[in-house]
């Protein structure tokens, strides 16, 4: 089910910066509950699970491995490693209200949820053996100084993974370009405002940390449908309150409109890549 979340909406609302994401706590109740669902429904696309088997692959987690999902959301992920290696998975994340969801959906296996802030974790240098970071660092503030932090608790030898989006890697096709290129444009700036290019970035800065064998997996993520689209990008999801659009007026409709036609056609087709990069510490 596509649901009416808006990333978009909230930043143009709050004439804000930053995504909501960077502050879950400080949002309406419930558009906390429509951003969890909305992240829940993600971690169910075929795409998005397809990114977390490869970077799982790429992270090679040992079993035993004691390991931090940093910025966890629902917890899903975390649960997945601690079933995966059999060891303890510490999930954190700095929203209250997500830690309490993530709480309600444990499901008996080694986790351990904990509120708290990457930017400066309560744990000890070289605690961890790994750590995952999922979809978290194109909303903080400062990107090096949380991943020096991730760093710091993990042991020498332990291994590092950073998963972010290129949103600057989205097309289209079956659109007219012309189109696609001014909702794209419309977009960035606000669902990600200042990390657009999060994804790619990623591999230079665990070079730039001395980290060693880093790897760098870019997984194109394909949508062959609107409907299959709409769950991952917001200008695909009807759900999304005409009003937040900033586009001149008629281009939504006309966006959609020739959505609906390539949908129907059969040739539509969106691509984006999310980023999965490692390191050993
Ligand atoms: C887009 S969600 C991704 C959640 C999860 N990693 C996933 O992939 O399903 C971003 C998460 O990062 C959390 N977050 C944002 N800034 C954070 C920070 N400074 N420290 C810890 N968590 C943070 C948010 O509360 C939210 O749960």
């Amino acid at each position: 089910m596509v649901r009416s979340i808006s990333c978009v909406n909230i930043c143009r609302m709050k004439q804000i910066e930053r995504t909501p994401w960077a502050d879950l706590d400080g949002q309406p109740r419930e558009l906390t509950a429509m951003l969890l669902a909305a992240l829940e429904e993600m971690g169910r696309h075929p795409e998005i699970r397809r990114v977390r088997r490869m970077a799982l692959e790429a992270l090679r987690p040992e079993q035993g491995w004691r390991m931090l999902d940093a910025g966890c959301g629902a917890g899903d992920v975390a649960r997945m490693l601690a079933r995966e290696t059999g060891g303890e998975v510490i999930a954190l994340d700095s929203s209250a209200a997500i830690i309490a969801a993530a709480v309600e959906r444990h499901d008996g296996s080694d986790v351990r949820y904990v509120a708290g802030d990457i930017a400066s974790i309560d744990l000890p240098a070289g605690s961890v053996d790994g750590v995952w970071c999922e979809r978290v660092l194109q909303h903080v503030d400062d990107v090096d100084g949380a991943i020096a932090e991730l760093i710091r608790v993990t042991r020498p030898g332990g291994r590092v993974c950073l998963i972010d989006t290129d949103w600057t890697s989205l097309a289209f096709d079956g659109v007219p370009p012309a189109l696609a290129r001014t909702v794209i444009d419309d977009m960035h700036g606000r669902l990600t405002p200042r990390r657009a290019d999060m994804g790619r970035t990623l591999r230079r800065r665990l070079v730039g940390k001395g980290l060693r064998d880093v790897g760098a997996v870019p997984v194109t993520c394909l949508f062959p449908s609107p409907a299959s689209a709409a769950v991952v990008l917001p200008m695909l999801n009807p759900g999304v309150p005409a009003d937040s659009w900033l586009t001149a007026p008629g281009v939504r409709e006309k966006w959609f409109s020739h959505v609906e036609e390539a949908g129907a056609r059969g040739d539509f087709l969106a691509v984006l890549t999310i980023w999965a990069v490692t390191g050993t510490v």
